[in-house]
């Protein structure tokens, strides 16, 4: 068990790149399954989610083999255990991608309930709706959820919600269906976008990703590829807000630009300044953090995965902010670790209302979830002192080289290595 100590306050200044976005290479990893060739990926992120992932793909028989640090060779042709057990499910949510990708494949699925980060009930009815309107029929015996069809025939599918991972995990098992499969009310990310890019590249035929239609001509065959990731919106975000938040000036390279809108709209109102480039958004601030009030929604609209490293700026923002979460039920359950370092929030339902202090101090906390750790990172540059962060695991899920890349920007943080407390104290 580790943690990070972090002194502070510090501004941030200098230049971080990022890498290559987990929530599209954790889709295009279980996607490479639907592939008969051989799949060159570039640019992955150095994180557990991509290890977890390639740990699956490895007991299934799948042939993994890392180029560099951050390009992968998979050859998944021949595969002999089609199954995605409790065990190598349960550390994250992505590993429900094998279904779609094995039904695609083979017809049949077999895959545990999967894990995550906990935001309250996070239920899987749109992707069953969207499998079974293939033609498959699923069940879910002792844990595991299996899908099954004699043949995948394309379907016209209607989303109830905007769901991330029914629109990938529908997308997997509709490219190798016979004929039309059309997908209303789809999610519009941009990771939706990379992975109907790396499946078209492989001979897929998907029009109209980053719409909310998105149309899917069944092929027979997927081919090999070359691909390389798209930047992490969500880790250029932390590192934007977190200039801001510490009245930094940081460069902020490898981005695109356009997936940024709506968190530099955000911050050009909460008093920071934001210069856009070809790839790359410097972000600075030098008065004072004004208030800003935001909701979350699906893309376009503020991300979710963003809001509680912006909540955490606005604890010392200049008055009353209110922040709604517009897609999770239960994500506000960092705050109390907020509040530990001195934050004034209260949280009613899915809005948190955050009065402006002077100044946070540094307390121990623990990081909650992936996107809370990463909230705690940026309170704890922003407060006087010191302060201790346990449960990064959750932030390694996600974040690549996470301290190297804070002391690259003038950050002074360290990891530690707590005591097992299974060991006796020596005497
Ligand atoms: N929902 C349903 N039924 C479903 C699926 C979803 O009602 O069958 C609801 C959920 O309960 C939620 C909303 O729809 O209220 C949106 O959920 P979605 O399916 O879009 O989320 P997800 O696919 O489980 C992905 C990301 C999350 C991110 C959300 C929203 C991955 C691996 N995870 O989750 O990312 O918060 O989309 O953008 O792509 C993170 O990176 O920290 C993270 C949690």
């Amino acid at each position: 068990m580790e943690k990070f100590v972090i002194s502070g306050p510090q501004r941030l200044h200098g230049e971080v790149t990022i890498s290559g976005a987990k929530n599209a290479v954790v889709a295009i990893i279980p996607a490479t399954l639907l592939s008969s060739g051989v799949c060159v990926i570039e640019n992955i992120p150095n994180i557990s989610d991509v290890t977890a992932l390639f740990k699956i793909l490895d007991h299934m028989g799948a042939k993994v083999r890392l180029i560099n640090k951050n390009t992968v060779e998979i050859d998944s042709s021949e595969i002999t255990d089609p199954v995605v057990s409790y065990e190598n499910a349960k550390s994250l949510r992505a590993s429900y991608y094998f279904l779609g990708a094995l039904l695609g494949r083979n017809k049949r699925a077999s895959v545990s309930m999967p894990g995550g980060c906990n935001f309250g009930v996070r239920p899987i009815d749109q992707h069953i709706k969207g499998f079974e309107a293939l033609g498959a029929q699923t069940t879910i015996d002792s844990g595991m959820i299996n899908a099954r069809a004699d043949h995948l025939i394309g379907a016209h599918i209607y989303f109830d919600v905007v769901s991330v991972g029914a629109t990938i995990n529908v997308m997997l098992a509709a490219v190798k269906a016979k004929g039309l499969t059309v997908l209303e009310n789809a999610a519009k990310e941009p990771h939706i976008v990379d992975l109907a890019n790396f499946l078209n590249s492989m001979g897929a035929d998907i029009r109209g990703a980053g719409t909310d239609v998105i149309k899917i001509h069944g092929v027979d065959m997927l081919h090999g590829t070359s691909y390389s990731i798209i930047p992490d919106q969500i880790e250029a975000g932390t590192y934007m807000v977190a200039a801001a938040a510490t009245g930094g000036d940081v460069l902020i390279k490898n981005v695109i630009p356009k997936h940024l809108e709506s968190i530099t709209d955000k911050l050009i109102k909460a008093g920071a300044t934001v210069e856009e480039f070809d790839d790359s958004i410097r972000v600075s601030r030098t008065g004072p953090i004004h208030r800003v009030n935001l909701k979350t929604l699906p893309h376009p609209g503020f991300p979710t995965d963003m809001q509680p490293q912006f909540t955490a700026m606005l604890t010392m923002a200049s008055g009353t902010s209110i922040v709604t979460e517009g897609v999770w039920d239960n994500r506000f359950r960092y705050v109390d670790e907020l509040r530990r370092m001195g934050a004034e929030i209260q949280v009613d339902g899915k809005v948190a209302v955050i009065e402006g202090i002077e100044q946070l101090t540094g307390a121990p906390v623990k990081a909650c979830d992936l996107r809370a750790g990463a909230a705690m990172l940026i309170a704890a540059l922003m407060a006087q002192g010191t302060t201790e962060i346990e449960d990064i695991h959750y932030i390694e899920r996600g974040y690549e080289n996470v301290v190297e890349k804070f002391r690259g920007l003038g950050a002074i943080i360290r990891r530690q290595v707590l005591p097992d407390p299974a060991m006796p104290k020596a005497l």
